[in-house]
């Protein structure tokens, strides 16, 4: 299917495009370089990647910058992650706000520390306004604890008097997910040769289409994500359902 030669952007492409960010510790220590190194290098890759979305026909663009589960690597890792998580917020809130993109952040804020979610409620805030490319940030994100969360808030709900259990359905839980606001993913793109899903966005995913790439996330550019979204274009997504005129396999 031909592009618009306007934009780029592929006339079936994906509207809302997840991605999990590996590799950056590989591809440091293939450098001879500390880890930290290498999301240095995966955090300027963001800009890149972000800047793209408007041309490619992208208005959702969702990172997984941290899991529940990332916890659990070194103290030093952690903590120059968390650092790291600090420094890009505070210098990125001016730029992101002027390129009209709209951050929000994904996950459980209470283990992180408050400065660290102070500047993200202050990128929040400050970028709020804006009706660009919608940037997702998912920061001690991890899928099952997010559908907890989720079924607590809900419990309490129907504990309260305010929900009928018999009325809970499909729709009803994803208003409780922190991606009520946000379209499901069409596109799930992994970077760095890793084919598992590592509780990413679990119930928003149930009908995406998954790329595994072996390009390493330092290494990941508009280029390859535009070419992702042209694959994705002339892909066919039923949805469970059988092609209109086709017959059942
Ligand atoms: C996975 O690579 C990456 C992470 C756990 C962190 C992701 C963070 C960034 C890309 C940088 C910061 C992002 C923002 C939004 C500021 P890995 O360490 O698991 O790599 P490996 O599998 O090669 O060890």
């Amino acid at each position: 299917m031909p592009k618009d030669p306007e934009t780029d952007a592929h006339p079936r492409g994906p509207r809302h495009v997840a991605i999990i960010m590996d590799g950056n510790g590989r591809w440091a220590e293939a450098k001879g370089r500390p880890r930290l190194f290498g999301h240095h290098a995966g955090a300027r890759r963001v800009r890149e990647v972000v800047e793209a979305c408007p041309a490619l026909g992208v208005k959702y663009l969702t990172i997984f910058a941290f899991s529940t589960e990332n916890w659990k690597r070194t103290q030093t890792e952690v903590a120059g992650l968390m650092s790291l998580f600090r420094r890009y917020i505070a210098k990125e809130t001016r730029a992101l706000a002027t390129r009209n993109v709209r951050v929000r952040f994904i996950g459980d804020r209470v283990r992180l520390d408050q400065k660290l979610t102070d500047l993200m409620d202050r990128m929040e805030q400050e970028t709020a306004v804006n009706d660009g490319v919608n940037l997702t940030i998912a920061l001690n994100y991890g899928g099952r604890d997010e559908v907890a969360r989720a079924t607590r808030r809900l419990a309490q709900d129907v504990a309260d008097g305010l929900l009928d259990p018999a009325a809970v359905d499909e729709e009803t839980l994803p208003k409780y997910l922190d991606t009520h606001v946000l379209p499901d993913p069409d596109l799930v793109i992994r970077t760095s040769g890793e084919a598992r899903i590592s509780n990413f966005l679990l119930w928003q995913s149930a009908y995406a289409e998954y790329e595994f790439i072996d390009t390493l996330w330092p290494d990941f550019t508009a280029e390859e994500l535009g070419r992702l979204c042209a694959n994705y274009g002339s892909r066919d997504r039923r949805f469970g359902a059988v092609k209109t005129g086709a017959a059942k396999t």
